[in-house]
């Protein structure tokens, strides 16, 4: 049986972070889920739908062919045979992504390709809903949180680092984070919350080494050594 991480949690709690720190440490994949939301996002806005719109939505999906490639150890998101990766971090896809992602149609077919990667790869998966619905049974789960503040700051000195962050400020990135975090939790299909027998970790005060440390030693009493 393939080895499943699930690391949830809401934006900015260091998922994508540690679940990398993981995975390298692991020598196995790691799986970006909202990855997959966001292409799905960039395909309906680049074919005139509006994510909000699930009649506009839902009849394009059946025409989306998504595959996971890795380049140099980088995940890609191909639809349809086209990399849509260098555009899926586009600020404005973050909430296109949360809206999208609210219609069954858009997560069943997700959630499909999810549990078939899982189930014959080794991976550490990120996402909002990994360990209470795609993955119930994984081996390991995590839910990370942090307080919107510290996520906000977060995300911003992420954008900045990457030259992205254009005109956007905190209180902006502050605001999108919180209407998120009430989308992602509020929606009726697998919603963000703590799974079953996930473990909490609050990373407000952590540095990373120290929720790498954590995450490690969950991994290691489940068994697993890296
Ligand atoms: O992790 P992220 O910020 O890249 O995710 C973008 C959006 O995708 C997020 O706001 C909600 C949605 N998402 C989801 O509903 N389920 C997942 N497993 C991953 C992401």
């Amino acid at each position: 049986m393939p080895l499943n991480i699930a690391i949830d949690g809401p934006a900015g709690a260091g998922k994508s972070t540690m679940a990398k720190l993981v995975a390298a440490k692991m020598g196995i994949v790691y799986l970006d889920t909202g990855a997959m939301y966001r292409g799905i996002a960039c395909y309906a806005l680049s074919s005139g739908a509006s994510p909000e719109k699930s009649e506009e939505v839902i009849p394009l999906l059946d025409g989306v062919k998504m595959d996971i490639s890795y380049a140099d150890g980088v995940q890609k998101v191909i639809i349809n045979g086209e990399d849509v990766t260098p555009y899926i971090r586009e600020h404005k896809i973050s909430m296109a992504a949360s809206t999208i992602s609210k219609i069954p149609e858009v997560r069943l077919k997700l959630v499909e390709l999810q549990r078939e990667i899982a189930s014959h790869t080794d991976c550490v998966l990120d996402g909002r809903d990994i360990g209470s619905y795609v993955l119930p049974d994984a081996d390991v789960k995590i839910y990370l949180d942090a307080r919107p503040e510290v996520r906000a700051t977060r995300r911003l000195d992420e954008l900045k680092a990457k030259g992205t962050a254009g005109e956007l400020t905190y209180e902006e990135i502050l605001a999108d984070i919180v209407a998120r975090d009430y989308q992602d939790t509020h929606r009726d299909f697998a919603p963000l919350k703590v799974a079953y027998g996930a473990t909490v970790i609050d990373t407000s005060d952590m540095t990373v080494e120290e929720v790498a440390e954590a995450v490690t030693e969950l991994c290691e009493k489940a068994g697993y050594r890296a």
